[in-house]
């Protein structure tokens, strides 16, 4: 008798640790947080950005204050981070190619969680969505069909305008479909509460906004917590003195909508749009981060209306940064520092509910195997350079070391890379940040079967000071002053990832 009793607790014990996963993902959306205040970002020109639930989100979660993503584009940045690879692994550069055609038949992140008995359900943007990048979502990854908001028209999917205050009368009439999301995502944690809280099966629910990306279109309401009057312009519309032509990226798809189009901007280096312009674009984008944090709000919740705050990990990433006419660049499509620094924060019940934040150099490929280990699952091996036929590995590392040490080292830097195509010839722009500088090679890239730089053709460097010049106004690589550090960084970023992590 005794020992029945002894063997039901401890498997009851059991059962009741397995920690449900909230997924939650913000597409374009840029630290511009207020719990990234202090420190470089944002910069002083800008407001005070008003993000209430995720900042109280990120003081009781791991806040990883230096996270870069590895290439600032939605399909690269996210098959990388949901495959736990790089993508010269993935081989995932643009919007048209899907891991498991052109990488290898990865196990994803809801996939893993999946595989050991998570209910896993997606809906909005997680995988970048579409036949050609992924199937429609990636199927296998989840336990039941995926989820889209429905509605097709509107503005969301409009070209007319690159930002639009949707009036109450309207989105009450035809709501928005980041309103859908949150709802559904509402709904479907309702049902599956049940089964998580009796230990009978954990859940995986992810939820993917579309805001803040363009077009900026968001409850009108939010305009006002950003008065015209408190918009500032950026204090460096211009491009870094010396950066190589490369770098440049002529903000092609903001000036396809019908508002600037008119305009007649070229994209072209040193111009810019007129001033009310840039302030409107600005306001605009602030106003939609405010509308998906007040998203996040109601989602998170329904956790603890449920009863289920207390044994779900929530993490939240934004899949790249984006460029508000600071360098006189707008979009993300760049390795400068506003592209690749991006949101991430990480809520483990019981370990992190004091709040953690650390500076510590992290990236996107860690959020996977740092998920794993909080939920407690077998860990992921490292990956082989080759891992084309495996199926399930990470090329990055967990976070969890920061829980118990903000201040450890995980590795000596970040690595992020964007291609161009110049004249028909293929480059790919390798970068990396330390904790004081970004340095940023462009050599010619021989594209598939290899995936490989070609390092002795190079078509442009970059060397950023952060400690002097944290918005990257002075391309210092060709500074005689700095020849030997560039030289330093040159063999760093050449080696690559692996030399500067443990594995
Ligand atoms: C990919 O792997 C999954 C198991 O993770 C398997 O069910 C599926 O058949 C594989 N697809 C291909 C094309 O090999
Ligand atoms: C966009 O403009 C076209 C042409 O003027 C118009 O027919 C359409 O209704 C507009 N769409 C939205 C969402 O405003
Ligand atoms: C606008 O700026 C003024 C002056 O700096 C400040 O007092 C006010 O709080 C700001 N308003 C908002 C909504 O941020
Ligand atoms: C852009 O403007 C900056 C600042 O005036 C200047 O240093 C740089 O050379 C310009 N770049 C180009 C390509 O004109
Ligand atoms: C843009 O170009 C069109 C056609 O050349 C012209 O009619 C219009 O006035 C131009 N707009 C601006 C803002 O320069
Ligand atoms: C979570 O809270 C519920 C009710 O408040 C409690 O019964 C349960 O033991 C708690 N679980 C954990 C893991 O703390
Ligand atoms: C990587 O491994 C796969 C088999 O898993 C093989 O087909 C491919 O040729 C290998 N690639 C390289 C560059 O060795
Ligand atoms: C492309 O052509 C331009 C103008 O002729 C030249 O400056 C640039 O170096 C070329 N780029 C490549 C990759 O050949
Ligand atoms: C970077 O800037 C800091 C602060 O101005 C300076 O101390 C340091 O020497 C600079 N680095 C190099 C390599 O000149």
């Amino acid at each position: 008798m005794t020992d029945l009793i002894i063997i039901f607790v401890c498997c009851l014990v059991t059962i009741q640790a397995r920690k449900n996963v909230l997924f939650l993902v913000s597409d374009d959306m840029r630290p511009q947080l207020g719990a990234y205040e202090g420190g470089d970002f944002p910069s002083p020109v800008h407001p005070r950005a008003y993000s209430p639930n995720l900042d109280a989100l990120a003081k009781r979660s791991l806040l990883l204050k230096k996270a870069y993503v590895q290439q600032a584009l939605c399909n690269p940045s996210r098959s990388s981070l949901l495959t736990g690879r790089r993508p010269d692994t993935t081989h995932v550069y643009d919007l048209t190619h899907y891991f498991r055609k052109v990488g290898g038949n990865f196990t994803t992140l809801p996939q893993y969680f999946k595989n050991n008995g998570y209910m896993t359900v997606g809906m909005g943007k997680i995988f970048h969505p579409g036949k050609e990048a992924s199937d429609y979502d990636d199927p296998i990854s989840w336990s039941v069909p995926y989820y889209q908001a429905k509605l097709k028209g509107g503005h969301y999917f409009s070209k007319n305008h690159s930002w639009v205050a949707v009036p109450k009368a309207e989105y009450e009439k035809y709501p928005l479909p980041d309103d859908i999301l949150a709802d559904h995502a509402i709904k479907v944690l309702r049902e599956v509460a049940p089964a998580a809280k009796s230990g009978e099966q954990p859940f995986f629910v992810g939820l993917g906004f579309l805001k803040p990306h363009l077009p900026f279109v968001f409850r009108e309401e939010f305009l006002n917590l950003y008065p015209m009057e408190n918009i500032s312009l950026p204090d460096n519309p211009y491009a870094p003195v010396k950066m190589p032509e490369v770098a440049w990226f002529d903000f092609s798809n903001l000036r396809t909508f019908g508002d600037i189009q008119r305009l007649n901007a070229s994209g072209a280096i040193n111009t810019t749009f007129p001033d009310d312009v840039v302030k409107q674009l600005r306001r605009a984008y602030y106003s939609a981060i405010s509308y998906v944090d007040s998203l996040v709000g109601q989602v998170i919740q329904e956790l603890d209306n449920l009863g289920l705050a207390n044994n779900t990990i929530i993490s939240f990433w934004g899949d790249h940064g984006w460029e508000l006419g600071e360098h006189g660049e707008w979009c993300k499509q760049t390795n400068f520092e506003n592209a690749v620094h991006a949101p991430m924060m990480i809520h483990i019940p019981g370990e992190t509910d004091d709040g953690i934040v650390t500076e510590q150099l992290t990236e996107f490929v860690d959020l996977f195997p740092t998920l794993v280990e909080a939920a407690g699952l077998t860990p992921l091996p490292p990956c082989p350079e080759n891992s084309t036929g495996i199926l399930t590995c990470r090329e990055g590392q967990s976070l969890m070391p920061l829980v118990s040490n903000p201040d450890f080292e995980l590795k000596k830097a970040a690595f992020s890379q964007f291609p161009r195509s110049q004249n028909g010839t293929d480059i790919m722009g390798y970068t990396l940040r330390t904790e004081q500088y970004r340095y940023t090679e462009w050599p010619a890239f021989n594209g598939p079967p290899t995936y490989t730089p070609d390092w002795t053709n190079l078509y442009g460097a970059e060397l950023y000071n952060h400690t002097q010049d944290p918005e990257e106004n002075y391309n210092r690589a060709y500074d005689s002053g700095y020849s030997p550090i560039r030289a330093v960084f040159s063999s760093i970023l050449r080696k690559g990832w692996r030399f500067s992590q443990k594995p």
